[in-house]
C-alpha cells in the first residue's frame, strides 16, 4: 500500500497558507502581519526542507483571508511565498506574491528629513526594483532599499 503524504504542520480546515517563507524570514512575516496579535489558531514551520530554497517556513493562520494591503507587504519582505486560500480543507485559491507599481502607506521613507516622517502623511513609493528591492519616494525622491526597509 501507498503510503500518505505526511505533512510537516498539519492541515487547516479553512484559513490561508503562507508558503514557500524563506525560513529566514519567518519572523519577519509574523511580526508585519501582527500574527502575535491575533486570538486564530496559528501554526507554523520552519527549515522545512524545500527543493527551491533548501530551507523553507511555513505559516497556517485558521480562519483569516489577508487583505490586498496585507498581502503587498508578504510581497515586500518575502516576494517568493505562495499564498494559498484553504476552505473546508481544500486549497481553493493559490496565488503567486507580486508587488504594485506604486505603495501606499506600508513601508517608512528611509530619508529622516522627508515631509512623511514629520507630518501626517501616508507614505508613497514606486517600486522602482523588486530584487534587490529599490522604493522611490513620491514625496522627496529619495531611495529606501532593502537593508533600510521599515514595515509600518
Ligand atoms: N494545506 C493545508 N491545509 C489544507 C490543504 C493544504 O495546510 N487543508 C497546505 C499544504 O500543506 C501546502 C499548501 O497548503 O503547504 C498548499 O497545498 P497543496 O497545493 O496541496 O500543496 P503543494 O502541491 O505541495 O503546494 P506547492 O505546489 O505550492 O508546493
Ligand atoms: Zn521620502
Amino acid at each position: 500500500m501507498e503510503k500518505a503524504k505526511q505533512l510537516s504542520v498539519s492541515a487547516i480546515k479553512n484559513g490561508t497558507v503562507i508558503d514557500h517563507i524563506p525560513a529566514d524570514s519567518l519572523f519577519t512575516v509574523i511580526t508585519i502581519l501582527g500574527l502575535e496579535h491575533i486570538s486564530n489558531q496559528i501554526t507554523f514551520g520552519t527549515n522545512l526542507e524545500s527543493k527551491k530554497f533548501g530551507k523553507k517556513a511555513i505559516i497556517k493562520v485558521s480562519a483569516v483571508y489577508f487583505t490586498e494591503e496585507e498581502i503587498n507587504k508578504i510581497a515586500l519582505v518575502a516576494p517568493a511565498a505562495r499564498l494559498n486560500i484553504i476552505r473546508n480543507y481544500e486549497v481553493v485559491e493559490k496565488h503567486e506574491l507580486t508587488l504594485p507599481d506604486e505603495i501606499e502607506g506600508i513601508a517608512r521613507c528611509f530619508n529622516p528629513t522627508c515631509i512623511t516622517n514629520h507630518e501626517p502623511v501616508k507614505t508613497r513609493f514606486s517600486i522602482i526594483s523588486q530584487k534587490p528591492l529599490r522604493l522611490k519616494c513620491h514625496y522627496c525622491e529619495k531611495i529606501t532599499d532593502e537593508e533600510h526597509l521599515t514595515i509600518i
